[in-house]
């Protein structure tokens, strides 16, 4: 895996604010303790959450101002910065994001929308939640993400398409140059599901500015989080405009509001406490990605003899490594070693959504999409978080070596 950034993301202040800094030289200089001094396992996630954090969260305590508000405006504003786009719209979360955005696209009843089988429930769920109907792709075995050459088929099958919601899995993007083009000549919109992918590239662009919309997780486990909480973001006025108004019960955006409900509406707004966490976490994206390129490309060194597949980076593309997935046709017995050597891992997912049992009841998911039920079969992700020590990644490679060579 090589760095194709050509542009250096952060700076030293960001750089200085990272624990687990981002070259080998600051990883490996790391004194060899537990990571808690006590003898615990090497955890799948963790937040990184700073003392700015803390700080500025008692700030808005202090001020009393909880609910939404400026401190989520500023939030909104930084957030599209970073992204390159002329507007983001806050939510309470990832699935509240991808709802909002198809409900300001204005997906209607019965609206076919192309998406992945194999990734969070969400993604098809918000086609649902929206009134639309979700029809299933297969996926790259090699990315994980939607295959335009699948898409094709299926939009060669049907003619009642009429958007793509791609997922940028584990933190690489889906070949958004090919999905675009495939949209333009079919004349679909694209909603992108970014929630596991802040800060990832493809040409050079970030993720977030291929769509008509792209939607954010700060959940917990994500590259960076506020708690709960979601965004979208998107450089078409209109879409922010209906968001936005859709977040908060359908009120007008520019302030007048108060109890005028111009158009339906819920309540899926961001809090001013979560809004605090998520600027100071923005502000140390930049080093935490580095991190986590830095914990992949250590794994791919040290595993890359074993039977196993170590995750792709095409060479467009610049993966920020939500997970580290290798993938293995003995995916439960690798699971179990590594569990006894209290390594925690995880498999997103085992079930693809065309099979969850609340997916019965959806015609278009009885398709059969080989990849993606090869792929839940197979996948194994390992701790790639920003904190993890230079002892848990060895920890971590030294059990899935034993694993191979000690049978
Ligand atoms: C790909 C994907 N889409 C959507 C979501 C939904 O985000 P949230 O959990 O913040 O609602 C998630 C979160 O796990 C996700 O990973």
């Amino acid at each position: 895996m090589t760095d194709t950034d050509p542009t250096p993301e952060g700076d030293a202040s960001v750089e200085a604010a990272t624990s687990a800094g981002a070259g080998a030289e600051a990883v490996d200089a790391e004194p060899e303790l537990d990571r808690d001094g006590t003898s615990t396992p090497v955890p799948i996630a963790e937040p990184e959450l700073s003392d700015d954090a803390i700080e500025r969260v008692a700030s808005i305590l202090e001020a009393g101002r909880l609910a939404d508000g400026p401190e989520v405006r500023a939030f909104e504003e930084e957030f599209a910065s970073y992204c390159g786009t002329a507007d983001a719209v806050a939510t309470a979360n990832g699935t509240t994001a991808l709802h909002a955005a198809l409900e300001a696209i204005g997906l209607e009843a019965g609206d076919a929308v192309i998406t992945s089988p194999f990734s969070f429930v969400a993604s098809a769920n918000a086609i649902r939640l929206a009134g639309g109907t979700p029809v299933f792709a297969d996926i790259d075995p090699e990315t994980y993400t939607l295959d335009p050459t699948d898409v094709e088929r299926v939009l060669g099958e049907r003619n009642d398409i009429v958007g793509l919601l791609p997922v940028h899995l584990y933190g690489l993007p889906a070949d958004m140059p090919a999905l675009c083009e495939l949209a333009d000549a079919h004349d679909l919109f694209v909603v992108e599901d970014a929630c596991q992918a802040h800060g990832a590239k493809i040409d050079g662009r970030r993720v977030g500015e291929f769509g008509d919309a792209a939607c954010f997780s700060f959940y917990p486990t994500k590259n960076m989080t506020t708690g709960e909480g979601g965004m979208i973001v998107t450089d078409r006025d209109d879409i922010a405009a209906r968001a936005a108004s859709y977040v908060n019960h359908g009120r007008e955006t520019d302030g007048t509001g108060g109890y005028e409900h111009v158009a339906l509406g819920h309540n899926y707004r961001l809090t001013s406490v979560a809004a605090a966490i998520g600027r100071t976490q923005l502000e140390r994206l930049p080093a935490c990605n580095r991190a986590r390129r830095e914990h992949a490309a250590y794994y791919d060194d040290r595993l890359a003899d074993l039977p196993l597949e170590t995750p792709t980076e095409p060479a467009n593309a610049r993966h920020v490594y939500h997970q580290y997935t290798v993938r293995t046709d003995e995916r439960d017995a690798l699971e179990s070693t590594l569990s006894e050597r209290e390594v925690q891992t995880g498999v997103y997912y085992e079930t693809p959504i065309h099979r969850q049992p609340a997916y019965e009841t959806v015609s278009t998911a009885a398709a059969s999409l080989p990849q993606a039920e090869r792929a839940a079969a197979d996948v194994l992700s390992l701790p790639v978080h920003p904190g993890l020590t230079e002892r848990d990644r060895r920890t971590v490679v030294e059990a899935v070596r034993d694993h191979f060579t000690t049978q």
